[in-house]
This record gives structure tokens, C-alpha cells and sequence, in this order.
């Protein structure tokens, strides 16, 4: 009898943890358009160790996500766990240093509460970044890759549990989840500034574990060119909402087994960091162009 009480009442949390209610996520966007000085139609999200871009932010108002009704706490090593809003070489634009990972123990849509909120207001472009391990053997450790799609083969959705239309369709179209436009903006602000950058997939682990050398084998023959374990819970939902994407991801170090190394969290935030110059140069430009 104990062991069904235990049952049921560890059932109803995981339903409630699937289930938010769409007050709440009014209640975040409505805090924020008080708070905010002006609403951006940008939003971009910081990985780890890429957390410096928000200094490039000019007349920033800064939140902490622990202010803003109905967000998760932000627990991962360098995720800052503030929403900036400034002007970026004057474009006005929101910034989130740090974003919500499952292996934090959020659920899907806890992940991509932030982006729900977005929709509700009026955010239509979205750039998630994020550190990533190189699974193409031609990558090399501190190149920037534009995301041209994704593989989720982890039994995750935001859009599970009970359906809200004010978020999209039940079952949506998922074959260009990061805008082609805004992939050719990037691969053309790039050229111009002389910053390498590579083209690929990203392949969604859910970590916290980094894989072993035979997972990143079979996400090689899968197709996957980059690893890593945040964006995609994002990405689904800003599919779902109707909302341009484009996703940069760091290459921080080769994946487990391709290098004679191990991997550590210590090193992949210093790679992020080294990259900061050629990653906010690059950015800036983006934004400026996605504006005109
Ligand atoms: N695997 C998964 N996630 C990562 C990695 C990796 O090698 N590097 C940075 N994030």
C-alpha cells in the first residue's frame, strides 16, 4: 500500500512538472514588459562560459532570473542566471546569461519556459548559443559553427503534456527549426570579418555525463557534426511558437575519444572564454544585420 502511495504521489509530480499553467507564463511576461525599458525583438541566450557578451550590452537593465515570476534558478558552472536587456551597437536586444538544462533535473518545458514567455511578448527572433563539443573530425577546439539542424534521439519535448494553442499547433512542422535567412546572415557576417566558421548538426545529449568515445562514434555515423546538452528543449519550443532561429555553438573541445584526452567541465569553460573575441564580434554583427 506504501509503495502505491509512493507511486501515485511521485506520478502527480511528474505531471505537475509537465504541466505549467499558461498563467504563469503570462506572469513573467507581464513582470517583464513592467520592468523592461523597452521591449526588444531580439532575444539571445548565452552558453557556457560565453556569459561576457552581456558587457557589449549599452543602457542595460539587468534582472536576476530569481526576480522574475515563474523562472527556474540557473545552477550550471558560469551561467549567470540574469536577463539583460540594453542596445547592442544600438539594436535594442534581451539577453539571457544562463538557460535551464535537464540535467539540472528541470523538465522540457521548465527548459524552455523562457521562450514560451518570449512569444507572449512579441519576441520574434531568437539566438541560442552554446558550448559543444567538435564531433566532426575536421572541427578544431575554439571554432564557431552555425546549428543547420539538430538530432533528438532523448525522449524529451517541451510540447509534451497538455496543449496550449496560444503556443502553437499540437503537431508542428519541424524541417527548417534554424531559419536558412538567418543561417546565410550569419555565413555572410562571418566572410566579412574574416571568422571561420563551420556548418553542421548538433546532436542533443541530455549529459550531465560527457559521452563515451562509442556514443561519439555512432553520433558520428548518425550524421551529428557537434554534441551537446542544452538548446534543443529551446529550440523545439521557438518551433512550436513560430519564432526564427539561429543557433551558434562553440566548439570547446573535440568529443569524448577523438583526442588521446578527458574531458572537463574546467576546460570547456576556458575554451568558451578564449573564443569570447571572435564569438562577440561575431554576434554584434548578426544583430546588427537581422535589424535592417
Ligand atoms: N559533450 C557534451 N556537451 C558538451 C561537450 C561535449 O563534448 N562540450 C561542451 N558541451
Amino acid at each position: 500500500m506504501q509503495g502505491r502511495a509512493l507511486r501515485v504521489r511521485w506520478e502527480f509530480k511528474l505531471r505537475a512538472a509537465e504541466t505549467i499553467p499558461f498563467k504563469a507564463y503570462q506572469a513573467a511576461a507581464d513582470f517583464l514588459r513592467e520592468k523592461l525599458p523597452f521591449l526588444p525583438k531580439i532575444a539571445l541566450v548565452l552558453g557556457s562560459g560565453l556569459g561576457d557578451f552581456t558587457k557589449k550590452a549599452e543602457c542595460a537593465t539587468v534582472l536576476p532570473y530569481t526576480e522574475i515570476p515563474g523562472f527556474p534558478h540557473s545552477s550550471a558552472p558560469s551561467h549567470a542566471g540574469v536577463l539583460v536587456c540594453g542596445r547592442i551597437q544600438g539594436v535594442p536586444a534581451l539577453i539571457f546569461s544562463g538557460r535551464f538544462h535537464l540535467y539540472e533535473g528541470y523538465t522540457p518545458r521548465q527548459a524552455a519556459f523562457y521562450v514560451r514567455a518570449l512569444k507572449l511578448l512579441g519576441v520574434k527572433t531568437l539566438i541560442l548559443t552554446n558550448a559543444a563539443g567538435g564531433v566532426n573530425a575536421g572541427f578544431s577546439t575554439g571554432e564557431l559553427m552555425v546549428i543547420t539542424d539538430h538530432i533528438k534521439f532523448a525522449d524529451i519535448s517541451p510540447a509534451r503534456g497538455k496543449h496550449e494553442p496560444e503556443f502553437g499547433e499540437r503537431f508542428f512542422d519541424m524541417s527548417e527549426v534554424y531559419s536558412q535567412e538567418l543561417r546565410e546572415t550569419a555565413l555572410e557576417c562571418a566572410k566579412e570579418l574574416g571568422i571561420p566558421l563551420r556548418q553542421g548538426v548538433y546532436f542533443y545529449m541530455p549529459g550531465p555525463e560527457y559521452e563515451t568515445p562509442a556514443e561519439i562514434r555512432a553520433i558520428r555515423l548518425l550524421g551529428g557534426d557537434a554534441v551537446g546538452m542544452s538548446t534543443v528543449p529551446e529550440a523545439v519550443a521557438a518551433a512550436q511558437c513560430g519564432i526564427r532561429l539561429l543557433g551558434i555553438s562553440v566548439i570547446t573541445n573535440m568529443a569524448a575519444g577523438i583526442l588521446p584526452e578527458r574531458l572537463s567541465g574546467n576546460e570547456v569553460i576556458g575554451a568558451a572564454a578564449e573564443a569570447t573575441g571572435r564569438f562577440t564580434a561575431l554576434l554584434q554583427a548578426i544583430i546588427c544585420c537581422i535589424q535592417q
